[in-house]
């Protein structure tokens, strides 16, 4: 077998085994292997779970043929199925910020989402609309909810500005998160800072209103929220010079109107503020991501979503691999011109883009 022939193989298992990974993670198999902590037959894993052995049966095949889960035999000869417990610490729920598992439903749940759509875009170069994602849309923010409650206040804000952010949030500044989403940032940060006020700025109104009803539960009266398009917040003379910090947590590069956006916060930022935009470490060459570790999982992703919603309303469509170059370029159009680049120990797979306005 030649060597691209053999690589051939190895993608079509990688992929079917995607696809199975996110099915056993979805219905909790490997939460349930765990907790069983043993080598079990395929009825002890159906009762322990409620699935239908049958199912199971066929799934364990593609687990143990691709070499997740150990097969041995019971002494009378049955088949019994263990997850190692190296591979239960990137699988399971409980791995917390090295559960890999969560990862593998992402391409299937694109897939179930924007095929279609898709394929036509590559033959009319139409976007596809953000409605077309309801459940990946619900799938990012399980996933923001994680990130942001285990990094945001101990690792990224105190690494902004040599600790100096974090002096000002406690003292009480004016901050607004842009692209917000479900507010799992916003209201993190308005409950550990009590005297700074917080608005929360995103264009999709169900998740503000999900903002608003998290905000709400938690008590806070320091939280706002506003249903806005950042491409038209650009001369609202309300918003002008309005915030001492601005955030951007992985929400520009799905922007259709990214340059105007960044003129937004530019223009919201009062004299001497700051303005954190956090996104992907890549090359704008693809030549130079070739050896980048995620590489075709990233621009698998961006095809199947970050770059088909930034083309509708006539959009850029600038794409997750839009890349450090073209980030810079577009910050210094947009008016920044103090930006300094930082890679985050807690999270390698994006870069902070730190922002000063002249006082
Ligand atoms: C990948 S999500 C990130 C959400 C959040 N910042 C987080 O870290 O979880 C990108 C967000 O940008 C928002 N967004 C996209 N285009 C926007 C626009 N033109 N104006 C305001 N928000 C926008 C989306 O609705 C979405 O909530």
């Amino acid at each position: 077998m030649s060597d691209f022939s053999k690589r051939i193989n190895e993608i079509l298992n990688h992929g079917a085994l995607n696809l199975a990974m996110a099915i056993g993670y979805k219905n909790q198999i490997f939460d349930i292997l765990e907790d069983l902590n043993k080598p079990v037959t395929v009825l002890e894993i159906a009762s322990a779970s409620g699935l239908h052995d049958r199912y199971l049966k066929e799934w364990l095949g593609i687990m143990v043929t691709g070499k997740i889960i150990e097969l041995s035999h019971a002494p009378d000869g049955e088949d019994t199925y263990f997850l190692p417990p190296e591979h239960a610490s990137f699988l399971t729920r409980k791995a917390g910020s090295n559960n890999m598992g969560v990862y593998t439903q992402e391409i299937p749940l694109l897939t179930s989402c924007a095929m279609e759509s898709v394929n036509r875009g590559f033959k009319t170069g139409d976007g596809v609309p953000f409605s077309k994602y309801p459940d990946f849309q619900r799938f990012m923010a399980e996933l923001s909810d994680a990130k942001h409650k285990k990094v945001l206040i101990n690792n990224f804000l105190p690494s902004v500005d040599k600790r100096q952010l974090l002096a000002r949030l406690t003292d009480g500044i004016r901050v607004c998160d842009l692209g917000c989403g479900h507010g799992v940032a916003v209201n993190l940060m308005a409950r550990a800072f009590p005297k700074s006020k917080f608005t929360g700025i995103d264009n999709h109104e169900e998740a503000i209103r999900n903002a608003r009803n998290a905000a709400q539960e938690m008590g806070l009266s320091n939280a706002v929220y506003n249903v806005l398009d950042a491409a038209k917040i650009h001369g609202k003379k309300e918003f002008f010079r309005l915030f001492d910090y601005i955030c951007a947590f992985d929400a520009i590069h799905d922007q259709s109107h990214p340059l105007e956006a960044l003129k937004g916060i530019r223009y919201m930022l009062a004299p001497g503020g700051m303005f954190s935009m956090i996104d992907i470490k890549a090359s704008s060459n693809q030549a130079d991501n070739i050896d980048h570790p995620m590489g075709p999982f990233l621009y698998a992703v961006s095809l199947m979503h970050c770059m088909p919603v930034g083309l509708n309303d006539n959009g850029t469509g600038l794409g997750m691999m839009w890349g450090q170059e073209k980030a810079e370029a577009l910050l210094r159009e947009a008016g920044f011109e103090h930006i300094e680049l930082t890679e985050m120990e807690h999270d390698p797979f994006n870069l902070h883009y730190l922002c000063r306005a002249p006082l």
